[in-house]
C-alpha cells in the first residue's frame, strides 16, 4: 500500500508534507514526492528510495508553496523509479494514489484517441490525464475531478491539486482508508490519523465512495452520487497516534518489548474481574454452529492457533481459510455461522473483500483489529480492538500476541457460554493468562541466548520451523518472520509432517527450530529430533527447562523458556520467534522496520 498527504497550511507545506510522510512511510517506502502550488504554478519534487532521499533532494531543490500533497509509494504498476514516483501530473492537475485502478487501461485507451499520451507506467497518471482532459473541455477543478471519479473501477485513495488554485484539494476514498484533518485556518487529509496527527487530533473519516471539496474553511463531503452528507468530526486519542522509537534501535525491537505491557493493558480492558466483557452488542456463543475465521499472514496464524482453542475448549467446529483464497472460492455460509475477521490494520484488501463476502450470508460478522476506526472494523456488527497501540515495524509482533489474546478470550467466553467450562477452570485460566506479561519479561531476558543462535542461523540458506498441536501455527509465524525480515529462505512444518518428504532438506547446513513446551507432545517432538540429528541436522530447540533437559545430548542450540501452561503457550512461544528474526535481520544487514518488497498493510489485492 501507499501513504498519502495533502495540507492546505499558514505556512510553507514542505516541511508537513515530509513530516506526515516519515509517518506513513510504513505504508510503501520505493519512492517518495511532493507537489505543491506557489503563485498559482503547480511544481513537485520525487525521488526513489527512501524518504531521506527526498528530503536531501529538497535540501538542494526547496519547494515553495502553502498547499500541497505528498507520497510515500509502494510499487503496484510501474517499477520503483523516479518516473513512476508519486504525485504523478498531467497539465494542470497534480495527483497522489493509494491503491489500484483496475480499468486504467481502457481509459487510457481512450485518452489515447483524445491525442493524450502518458510518459509513465502507472495507473495513477492515467488519472491525472483524465482530469486534465475534463480541465481542457472546460470543466473547472472540481467538475472535472468528479467526472473523473465516476470512471474509475478498481480502490483508490485521491488527493488532487490543481494549477492556480492555491486553496483546494479534491479528496476520495473508494477500497482504500482516507481521513480529513481539521487545524485552525488549515485543513489537511491523508491515509489515516497518524500522518495527521503532528497537526490536529480533529479527524473525519471518509466513507467508501465519498469524495471532498477542501479549503482551508473547512470540507465538503459528498457520497458517490454527489449528494452532500455530514461525516462526524473525532477527537483521536494521541497515544493511539504515537511513532517514536523510544530509545530502540528499531520499531519492531521497541514493540516486541512492549509485549508484557500491551498485553496487561488489553486485559485490563476486556477482564472485570473473571468476567470477560466484550463491547456492544456481544456474542452468544451458545447458539454458534459453526466459526470462519478468516485472515493474512500472521494475523492467519492467529487464526489457525485460535482453532485449537475454540474446538479444544468450546467444542465449536472451526474452519480457518487465508482471506486471498476464501474469498475466489465463495464457500457455502450456512446459517449458525459467525465470519470472524482478524487484521492488524484493518485495511487488508483480501480480508475485508472476504468480510463482504460473508456479509449478509453470515449470522454475524466480528473482526479482531488494532485500528479501531479502520475499514474492517467498520463494516462489523462486532468490532473487537486487540489494544496493542500503534504498530510501525512491518513485521507484526506485539499485534500478533495481542491478537491472541483477544480471541484466547473469545474462546475461553465461548466455552462458558457453551458449559463446557466450569467457572473454577475459567479462573484458573484467566489467573494464567493475568501472570503471562510476567512472562514475557522472563524470557525477554533471554534476548543474548537467543542473538547468538541467531547470528549463526543468519548464516544458512534454508531454515526449517517445526510445531505440533498448536505450536505448528507458531512454526509457520517463526519461519515467516524470519523470512520476512533477514530474507533468509525459511519453512514450517507440523511435526509430524517431516518424515512425509521434507526431511530429504536435511543436512547439516540446514537448522531445524523446533518449538516444542514440554507438553503432552514433548515426546513424539523428541523423536522428530532424533530423527533430524540422525542425518546430521542442526536442532534449535525452543522449550522449557524440563524439556531441554529431556532432549538429551545433541542438540546444536537451545533457548530455554519459562513453563507455561500449554493453553498459553503460543502466546509466550511467539516472542523468542520474534526475537530469533529480528537479530538474524541485524546480523544480516537488512533493514527490520521496512525490509525490501513489503509494506505494512497490504490494501491491494
Ligand atoms: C506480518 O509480519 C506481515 N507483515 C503480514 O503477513 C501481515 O500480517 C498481513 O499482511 C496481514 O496484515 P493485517 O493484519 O493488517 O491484515
Amino acid at each position: 500500500m501507499c501513504g498519502i498527504v495533502g495540507v492546505l497550511g499558514k505556512h510553507e507545506v514542505a516541511p508537513m508534507l515530509v513530516e506526515a510522510l516519515k509517518r506513513l512511510e510504513y505504508r510503501g517506502y520505493d519512492s517518495a514526492g511532493i507537489a505543491t502550488v506557489q503563485n498559482g504554478k503547480l511544481d513537485r519534487r520525487r525521488a526513489v528510495g527512501k524518504l531521506v532521499n527526498l528530503q536531501d533532494l529538497l535540501v538542494h531543490e526547496p519547494l515553495a508553496g502553502k498547499a500541497g500533497i505528498g507520497h510515500t509509494r509502494w510499487a503496484t504498476h510501474g517499477a520503483p523509479t523516479e518516473r513512476n514516483a508519486h504525485p504523478h501530473r498531467a497539465g494542470k492537475v497534480s495527483v497522489v494514489h493509494n491503491g489500484i485502478i483496475e480499468n486504467f487501461r481502457e481509459l487510457r485507451e481512450e485518452l489515447a484517441r483524445a491525442g493524450l499520451a502518458p510518459e509513465t507506467d502507472t495507473d495513477t497518471e492515467t488519472v491525472a490525464m483524465l482530469v486534465s482532459h475534463y480541465l481542457g473541455s472546460g470543466l473547472n477543478p472540481v467538475e472535472a475531478a468528479s467526472k473523473a471519479l465516476g470512471r474509475l473501477e478498481g480502490a483508490f485513495a485521491l488527493a488532487f491539486l490543481f494549477d492556480g488554485e492555491e486553496d483546494l484539494i479534491v479528496a476520495a476514498r473508494k477500497g482504500s482508508p482516507l481521513a480529513i484533518g481539521h487545524g485552525s485556518g488549515e485543513m489537511f487529509v491523508g491515509s489515516d490519523a497518524i500522518a495527521l496527527a503532528p497537526m490536529t487530533d480533529r479527524i473525519t473519516y471518509l466513507e467508501e465512495g465519498d469524495w471532498a471539496v477542501v479549503t482551508r474553511a473547512g470540507a465538503e463531503i459528498f457520497d458517490e452520487t454527489g449528494t452532500p452528507v455530514e461525516r462526524e468530526i473525532k477527537q483521536v486519542r494521541l497515544d493511539q497516534t504515537q511513532v517514536d522509537k523510544a530509545g530502540y534501535k528499531h520499531f519492531m525491537a521497541k514493540e516486541i518489548a512492549q509485549q508484557p505491557t500491551v498485553l496487561a493493558e488489553a486485559l485490563g480492558a476486556y477482564l472485570k474481574g473473571d468476567e470477560i466483557e466484550l463491547p456492544a452488542p456481544g456474542l452468544n456463543f451458545a447458539e454458534v454452529d459453526r466459526l470462519v475465521l478468516v485472515a493474512c499472514g500472521t494475523a492467519y496464524y492467529a487464526c489457525l492457533t485460535a482453532k485449537y482453542w475454540f474446538e479444544k475448549l468450546a467444542r465449536i467446529p472451526v474452519e480457518v481459510d487465508i482471506a486471498s483464497e476464501f474469498r475466489y472460492r465463495e464457500p457455502p455460509v450456512t446459517k449458525g455461522t459467525v465470519a470472524l475477521f482478524v487484521s492488524q490494520s484493518g485495511e487488508t484488501a483480501d480480508t475485508l473483500a472476504a468480510l463482504r463476502y460473508c456479509a449478509g450470508r453470515a449470522d454475524r460478522i466480528v473482526s479482531v483489529v488494532n485500528v479501531e476506526t479502520s475499514t474492517i472494523a467498520r463494516e462489523s456488527d462486532l468490532a473487537l480492538p486487540i489494544h496493542a497501540g500503534v504498530e510501525v515495524g512491518v513485521a507484526s509482533t506485539k499485534a500478533f500476541t495481542c491478537q491472541l489474546n483477544v480471541l484466547l478470550l473469545l474462546a475461553i467466553k465461548a466455552a462458558e457460554a457453551r458449559g463446557r467450562m466450569a467457572s473454577a477452570e475459567k479462573s484458573e485460566l484467566l489467573a494464567q493468562l493475568r501472570a503471562l506479561p510476567g512472562l514475557f519479561n522472563a524470557a525477554l531476558d533471554r534476548d543474548a541466548t537467543i542473538a547468538s543462535a541467531a547470528r549463526q542461523i543468519a548464516e544458512a540458506r534454508d531454515v526449517l520451523f517445526l510445531g505440533r498441536g498448536m505450536m505448528y501455527p507458531l512454526a509457520l509465524e517463526g519461519a515467516l518472520k524470519l523470512k520476512e525480515i533477514s530474507y533468509i529462505h525459511a519453512e514450517a512444518y507440523a511435526s509430524g509432517e517431516l518424515k512425509h518428504g521434507p526431511i530429504a532438506l536435511i543436512d547439516k547446513s540446514v537448522p531445524v527450530i523446533v518449538m516444542a513446551p514440554r507438553d503432552g507432545l514433548f515426546d513424539k517432538t523428541v523423536s522428530n529430533m532424533q530423527e533430524v540429528m540422525a542425518r546430521g541436522g542442526k536442532v534449535c530447540l525452543i522449550s522449557d527447562a524440563r524439556g531441554i533437559e529431556e532432549a538429551g545430548d545433541g542438540i546444536w542450540q537451545s533457548i530455554t523458556l519459562p513453563e507455561v501452561d500449554e493453553r498459553l503457550a503460543p502466546l509466550l512461544y511467539a516472542l523468542p520467534a520474534q526475537l530469533l528474526a529480528y537479530h538474524a535481520a541485524i546480523a544480516k544487514g537488512t533493514d527490520v522496520d521496512q525490509p525490501r518488497n513489503l509494506a505494512k498493510s497490504v490494501t491491494v489485492e
